[in-house]
């Protein structure tokens, strides 16, 4: 089978901030359909994203 690095967490994670702001700020008050071709960095973006709620 083949091995894929898994999200991109803490100090891995790099860049994104217009995204992260973004998600943040819909996030207030709707849902986001987060949309692209897989490896591009959905799930890493929302693990920060989660990690940026939990620490406000
Ligand atoms: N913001 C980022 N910083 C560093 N590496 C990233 C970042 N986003 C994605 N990657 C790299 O790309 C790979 C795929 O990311 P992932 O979040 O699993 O994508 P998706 O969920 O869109 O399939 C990760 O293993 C990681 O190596
Ligand atoms: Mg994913």
């Amino acid at each position: 089978m083949l091995q894929a690095g898994g999200p991109a967490m803490g100090k891995d994670f790099f860049d994104r901030e217009e995204e992260i702001k973004e998600a943040m700020g819909s996030l207030e008050k709707d849902n986001i359909l987060l949309i692209s071709p897989r490896r591009h960095g959905k799930t890493s973006l929302m693990r920060e994203v989660v990690r940026r709620l939990r620490n406000k």
